[in-house]
């Protein structure tokens, strides 16, 4: 699978559980813009099966370069960012991966299950082609027991390997370039946004401002019937100029912290 294909496979993915983000992209395409993507998010767990390195070794072969590292120990998280090397108009990867480790043993149990349904030294394509590897072998009770501890592993569990995310660049937009203008045109048109830590996250200081929708819902097979879970969201971000006049490329982790909440429906 090459980029070229890796991102269309993503979008079409994405907009079939997130039809909202489909409506948000008419939405502002209808306004005269052209819209550009800053980052996708993917989501895994730290298995050896599956783990952040599999995924690095899958952008390091297409031209991507392994750039900072950021830490989110309230949320047992570790992430990276990628930034492709010769082409830098293509969208950063931004890849998390849950520290199993730091979980309880009957939790780790439920997760090594769900892991033993990929198979044996698969690669990174062939784990985004399933896409969920374990679809319909989890209850929603143990959905509920995964969410009870971390929303994160819940998610990774009911939607499995495919964009979290994607991200609108408002560096790219003519009308609605800042967060403000994006947020006010989301409301007027019925879309919630992620309120956690306030709509804005980020400030000029740490060069990166961003908000995002709430995730949609829907319901999706578990092994005892269907049930409606959060599936993604959609990102606006903005980028400030560092003081080498040069756009700032990575993320700020206070707010991609807040970010990761908008698929933790508190209900
Ligand atoms: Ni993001």
């Amino acid at each position: 699978m090459n980029l070229e294909k890796f991102f269309e496979k993503s979008w079409i993915d994405y907009i079939k559980v997130t039809p909202s983000a489909k409506k948000i992209l008419d939405l502002l395409e209808s306004e005269g813009e052209i819209i550009k993507n800053d980052h996708i998010a993917l989501r895994t767990f730290s298995h050896p099966k599956v783990h952040l390195e599999l995924f690095s070794e899958y952008f390091i072969s297409q031209g991507y370069l392994k750039k900072d590292k950021y830490l989110f120990p309230d949320k047992k998280l570790t992430a990276f960012h990628f930034e492709h090397q010769a082409n830098p108009e293509l969208p950063k990867i931004f890849v998390s991966e849950l520290d199993l480790s730091s979980f309880n043993e009957n939790y780790q149990t439920l997760i090594d299950r769900l892991i033993e349904k990929v198979p044996e030294k698969a690669t990174f394509v062939e784990l985004y082609e399933l896409g969920n590897p374990w679809a319909g072998d989890l209850t929603y009770k143990e959905y509920e027991f995964l969410k009870n501890e971390s929303e994160y592993a819940a998610w990774l569990a009911g939607m499995g390997f495919r964009a979290n995310h994607f991200t609108v660049s408002l560096n790219h937009l003519k009308k609605y370039n800042s967060v403000e203008k994006v947020n006010a045109l989301l409301k007027e048109n019925g879309f919630s946004l992620n309120e956690a830590g306030g709509a804005i996250k980020g400030s000029p200081d740490t060069f990166l401002e961003q908000s995002s929708t709430m995730a949609d819902r829907l319901k999706i097979p578990f092994s005892d019937g269907l049930f409606e879970v959060s599936t993604c969201y959609y990102e606006f971000a903005l980028r400030y100029k560092l003081k080498d006049g040069k756009y700032f490329q990575g993320f700020v982790a206070q707010s991609a912290g807040k970010i990761f909440e908008s698929t933790d429906l508190k209900d």
